[in-house]
Formats: C-alpha cells, sequence, structure tokens
C-alpha cells in the first residue's frame, strides 16, 4: 500500500522534499538582485530542514530514525552544490578541508533533521492516507515549476550564453565550479545548469518509485517518458550554448543555436505538464475517488479542454520564438484572445457544472484566476518592452515582468491538464 502505515519508504521521498526545499532558498536567497545577508540564509535552511524533520516524525511516528533517514538522503543530494563552497576561487582546486566539510555535513544534517522528527513524533498525524508516490511527486512538480522560472530568468537576463561551455563551466567540472565565481550572468546560467541536475534526480527517483509501488501501466509508462524528456532537455539546454559535442572553453569552438534555446524553452514548458499530470493521478484524491454519478457534459467538456491543451502549446511555442528571436508578436497576442475566451469558458463550465467533484471545479477557479493573471502580466510585460531603450541590460522590473509571463504560462499548462485528467477520470467511471 502506498500510505502512510503501510508503507515505510519515506526517506526518499521526505528527503529529495527536503533538499529541493533547501535548493530553493540557497536559489533566492543568493539571486543578484536578493544577495540575503548569510545569517538570513542559514535562518532559511535550518527552517526547511526543521519543517521537513517534524512533519516526517508526525506523518510517520518512527521517531528520530524518520528524520534521520530522510536528513541523510538530502545530506547526499546536497553534496552535488556542496562542492561549490569547497573549491578555491583562484585555482579551482578543492580545498583539503573539504575532507572534514563533506562528512560533517552529513552528520549534521541527519543530526538536525533527527531531532527534528523526534519532536514531531510526539504528536503524531493520525489522518493518515499520505501517498508517498503523490508526495513525491508534488515535490518533482515544485522543483520544475522553480526550475522553469530560473531558466526564464536566464534568458530574461540575456544570459543564456554566459558560461561559454557544457557540461564544464569554464573548464571545470560543474559541480565544483567555486561559489565566489558565480557572479551576474555566469550565476543565473549555472545554478539553472545545477537546479536541472537536481530535477533530473528528482524525476529518476520518481520514476524508479513508481516502477516500484504503482500497478498502472500508463503511469508507468508516463513515469519513464518523464525521464527521457528529462535528459533530452538538459542535452538540448547544452547544445543551445555549445551547438554540439565539445569539451573546448574557446568560444570560437562554439556554435550557439537559437532554434535549440526555442526548443529548449518550449520542451521545458511541456515537461513540467508529464510531471503536472503524473502528480494529479499519484495523489489520494485521485485514487480513493469514488466512482463519478453521470455527467452528460463531461464528453463535451473533455474536447474543450483538449483543444485548450492544444491551443496552450501553440501559444507557448509562440512566446519562445517571442522571447528568443524577438518575432511573431503580433500572432502571439492575437492567439491570446483565443486562449483568453477558451481558457475562461472551459475553467466556468468545470466550476459551475461538476457541484460534488471538488477537483474539478477547484481547477476550473484556478484556470479563470490564472488566466487573469496571465492577461494582466502580458499588457504589462508589452508595457514596459515597448517602452524600452534598445541597448543596455534588461531592468529587474522587465525581468520580473516577462519571467512571471513566462512561468504563469507554464502554470496554465499544467493546470489545463490536470482539468482533462480529472474529465477523463468522470468519462472513464461512467463507461465503467
Ligand atoms: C533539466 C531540466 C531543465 C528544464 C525543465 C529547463 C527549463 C528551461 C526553461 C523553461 C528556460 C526558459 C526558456 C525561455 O525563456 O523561453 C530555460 C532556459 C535555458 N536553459 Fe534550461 N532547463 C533545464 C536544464 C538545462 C540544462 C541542463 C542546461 C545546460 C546548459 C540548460 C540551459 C539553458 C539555457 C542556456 C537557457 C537560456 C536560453 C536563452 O535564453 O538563450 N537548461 N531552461
Amino acid at each position: 500500500m502506498d500510505a502512510i502505515g503501510g508503507d515505510r519508504r519515506y526517506a526518499v521521498p521526505v528527503g529529495f522534499g527536503m533538499a529541493v526545499s533547501m535548493w530553493a532558498v540557497a536559489y533566492v536567497c543568493r539571486l543578484p538582485a536578493v544577495m540575503a545577508p548569510p545569517w538570513i540564509v542559514l535562518v532559511l535552511l535550518l527552517a526547511a530542514v526543521a519543517w521537513w524533520g517534524i512533519s516526517v516524525g508526525r506523518w510517520t511516528g518512527d521517531g528520530w530514525l524518520a528524520g534521520a533517514r530522510a536528513g541523510l538522503v538530502a545530506a547526499i543530494l546536497n553534496l552535488l552544490i556542496l562542492g561549490s563552497l569547497l573549491t578555491s576561487a583562484e585555482s579551482g582546486a578543492v580545498m583539503p578541508s573539504a575532507a572534514l566539510w563533506l562528512p560533517g555535513f552529513v552528520v549534521v544534517l541527519a543530526g538536525l533533521a533527527a531531532v527534528a522528527s523526534m519532536v514531531g513524533s510526539r504528536h503524531p498525524d493520525a489522518g493518515g492516507g499520505r501517498s508517498w508516490t503523490g508526495l513525491f511527486a508534488k515535490i518533482a512538480v515544485l522543483a520544475t515549476f522553480l526550475l522553469v522560472v530560473a531558466g526564464g530568468l536566464v534568458t530574461s537576463n540575456e544570459a543564456g550564453l554566459a558560461v561559454v561551455d557544457w557540461p564544464n563551466t569554464f573548464g571545470s567540472n560543474m559541480f565544483l565550479f567555486p561559489l565566489a565565481r558565480m557572479t551576474g550572468g555566469i550565476y543565473y546560467e549555472h545554478a539553472h545548469r545545477l537546479f536541472g541536475a537536481l530535477v533530473g534526480l528528482t524525476t529518476i527517483g520518481l520514476a524508479i518509485r513508481v516502477w516500484r509501488v504503482d500497478g498502472r501501466a500508463w503511469v508507468r509508462r508516463a513515469a519513464t517518458a518523464a525521464v527521457v524528456l528529462v535528459v533530452l532537455q538538459g542535452v538540448l539546454g547544452g547544445l543551445r550554448v555549445t551547438g554540439g559535442f565539445t569539451l573546448s572553453t574557446s568560444e570560437a569552438d562554439m556554435a550557439p543555436s537559437v532554434v535549440l534555446a526555442v526548443a529548449h524553452g518550449v520542451l521545458g514548458q511541456l515537461f513540467l505538464a508529464v510531471v503536472v499530470g503524473i502528480m494529479v493521478v499519484s495523489t489520494t484524491t485521485w485514487i480513493e475517488a469514488p466512482a463519478r454519478e453521470r455527467r452528460a457534459s463531461a464528453g463535451a467538456d473533455h474536447s474543450l479542454q483538449a483543444w485548450l491543451v492544444a491551443i496552450l502549446v501553440v501559444q507557448l511555442v509562440l512566446g519562445a520564438v517571442q522571447r528568443h528571436t524577438a518575432q511573431g508578436l503580433i500572432v502571439h497576442i492575437s492567439l491570446a484572445a483565443v486562449v483568453v475566451v477558451v481558457a475562461a469558458f472551459a475553467g466556468a463550465r468545470a466550476w459551475g457544472l461538476y457541484h460534488g467533484v471538488r477537483p474539478v471545479q477547484q481547477l476550473g477557479q484556478w484556470l479563470m484566476s490564472v488566466i487573469a493573471v496571465q492577461v494582466a502580466l502580458g499588457i504589462a510585460a508589452l508595457a514596459v518592452t515597448q517602452g524600452r531603450a534598445v541597448v543596455g541590460a534588461p531592468t529587474t522590473l522587465e525581468v520580473t515582468i516577462a519571467t512571471a509571463h513566462q512561468a504563469t504560462g507554464a502554470l496554465l499548462l499544467g493546470l489545463a491538464v490536470a482539468l482533462a485528467l480529472w474529465t477523463r477520470r468522470i468519462l472513464e467511471a461512467e463507461a465503467g
């Protein structure tokens, strides 16, 4: 059984959750526009560890052991960025003290999580019914969404080529590139690559879990497809920079590709939609939802939602073309009018016609709200970029609005896919 009280294999999903939260804190705090003081970063990192530690203690009632296990997984994942802190900015060599820091970090993190989970275990959550696969998939969605935002920040800051080579970073192993040298555009681009590695591992971990615990062949196929997509996405991102497979660090040997930049931008959002799909079908709400009564409108609504997904995909391709080539704005704006009408109509029907089917109603509400936000962001993006002087780096306002517009587009696609899946479930329940 894939729930509390049954399946005890919670350490990996919870450990990934802890690591993703810590990476998110570190990423945001180190953004050039934020640069939070180290003590704030430390407090937030400790808060993330404490939250996951206490939660896993409450969810499992396993005392300190639950936190120690999850903390160990998170610590191992964190080693991927710890190397950046333990290399010399001048020589790029790993400092000798790393031999103490690395095991020390693992022990301290696992220990802190163990103490937190001991505290959480004192008040066990009797609710039960949590799907660890569902939790894992939610973490994968969150991590991917953050990565889509981080990717948007790379494009918006025109930092796509700030690091000349790939898979190395300026000739050094990407996991050992010194933090002190991650400044300006290099930070956006390099941090995006590191986050990509974490999302890749999260996707592989999720797929392994799905294959082990989920008997549904189509969910297993979707999880495998997600792994294939994430690998392809990483390679596309790299080839966008280098144009071919080379370990050279000379710009003269590179052939950066705008076509691949567009393809990478689009695939990133399609990948998010696939992970959202896996999340939807792995939640306890989906698994335990009773067979629905007949809904005469479900067939028509499912077609409408399928159309919405298709139009959104075309729209996000146009958006990526616009962002990378500054072409096709008129077509993008014209199709936006169609997207708004279809999304608002599909959202209103889902909200108004499916009383008693909470997920469908909620997704309908979300769709209507998010499409309104997206229209506002589109208008704002147009206003700030049209009035912009052609030369000079983009301002923080331009970067923020353009990235938010792109990320909200990805969110809309995810919502539309989730809604279409739920409506399909109603149709299947009718057929069965
Ligand atoms: C593994 C999952 C990954 C996802 C989901 C992802 C997603 C994205 C997204 C959504 C964008 C924004 C595109 C746009 O604004 O149109 C982006 C930009 C970018 N990504 Fe990734 N990415 C991933 C991995 C990587 C990796 C491993 C690299 C390695 C170099 C990479 C390199 C880039 C570059 C260079 C850009 C900026 C393109 C430009 O502005 O020219 N990405 N990514």
